[in-house]
């Protein structure tokens, strides 16, 4: 079995994030802060964890500012400079890509995340290559998810997504496994299914939006095949390969926040305040004196 080196990411990144109007009429849902970092910067810094040397982010109209976001900010640099404020460069520097290391393609009709993932096919090419959906915040420092997937993918190649458990009424919001062998951390995947109701769900282990996968998931997707809300999953096309290729489920290990939602993004700033120096001992009374 040849196991194709991850080189290259697609961040599907197209979504109007209609939940958060009216922040969203003018700035792109993934550059909302958790803290002070934009949610799609956590998403390119576990990619950078993982190893992964290109980044492909599937846009849509609008959202140019993403693109602003990762260029040099010339002037910015500059002024800093001029007023010696080396920490903000610093901070700064954290974020700064390499020339040529994002490319950005337009996904012209929301038709779904297969979709999505499909518009990088010409960028992706014929390697293995990862997918991450920024809205899912994966926290875990020590050990970050597609590092720990990269881990597994290096041992058993082929396929291998991240998920949770979810709670039975909740299946209806994922990609859900049928699970098969059982390894520690690691389940074989012996079906996928998008959004099943609760109560016909082959299980509770939720797909959380980080995947290994193989060029051919692309030959599938070209197919157009329209599944859950008439859109084109990328779970059906991944469920198309079960069985000619590996294909496993890793469990994440740290905390996940969905910050696709309201709630999870308000939860995912306080968790992440709370551990820093700088404003965790502030955000830390405030909570404490609102607990009744
Ligand atoms: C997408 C995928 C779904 C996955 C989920 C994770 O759904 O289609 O399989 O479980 O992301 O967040 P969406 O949230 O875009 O509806």
């Amino acid at each position: 079995m040849t196991i194709r080196p991850v080189k290259t990411a697609v961040f599907p990144v197209g979504g109007q994030g209609t939940r958060f109007l009216p922040a969203t009429k003018a700035v792109p849902k993934e550059l909302l802060p958790v803290v002070d970092r934009p949610l799609l910067q956590y998403a390119v810094d576990e990619a950078l964890a993982a190893g992964i040397e290109r980044m492909v982010f599937v846009t849509a109209r609008g959202k140019n500012a993403l693109e602003d976001y990762f260029d040099v900010a010339g002037e910015l640099v500059a002024s800093l400079k001029a007023k010696g404020k080396t920490a903000e460069l610093a901070v700064l520097e954290t974020t700064q890509l390499s020339p040529g290391q994002i490319a950005y393609v337009r996904q012209q009709e929301p038709a779904g995340l297969g979709h999505a993932v499909w518009c990088a096919r010409h960028i992706v090419g014929d390697d293995a290559f990862a997918v991450l959906l920024p809205d899912e915040l994966l926290w875990n420092p020590a050990n970050p998810a597609l590092a720990a997937m990269h881990d597994v993918y290096r041992q058993r190649g082929g396929n291998v997504i991240s998920v949770l458990e979810v709670p039975d009424e909740h299946t209806n919001r994922y990609g859900i496994v049928t699970p098969g062998a059982i390894d520690g951390l690691v389940t074989e995947v012996k079906g996928l299914v998008e959004k099943p109701k609760a109560g016909t769900a082959p299980s509770r282990l939720a797909a959380i939006g980080r995947y290994i996968l193989q060029p051919e998931v692309m030959t599938i997707l070209s197919a157009g095949k329209r599944g859950a809300g008439n859109e084109i999953q990328l779970t059906d096309a991944m469920a198309e390969l079960i069985g000619v290729q590996p294909f496993h489920a890793l469990t994440f290990t740290g905390t996940r926040f969905d910050c696709g939602d309201k709630a999870g993004h308000i939860t995912a700033n306080i968790a992440l305040a709370l551990e820093r120096d700088d404003v965790g001992p502030a955000v830390r009374e405030w909570l404490k004196a609102q607990v009744i």
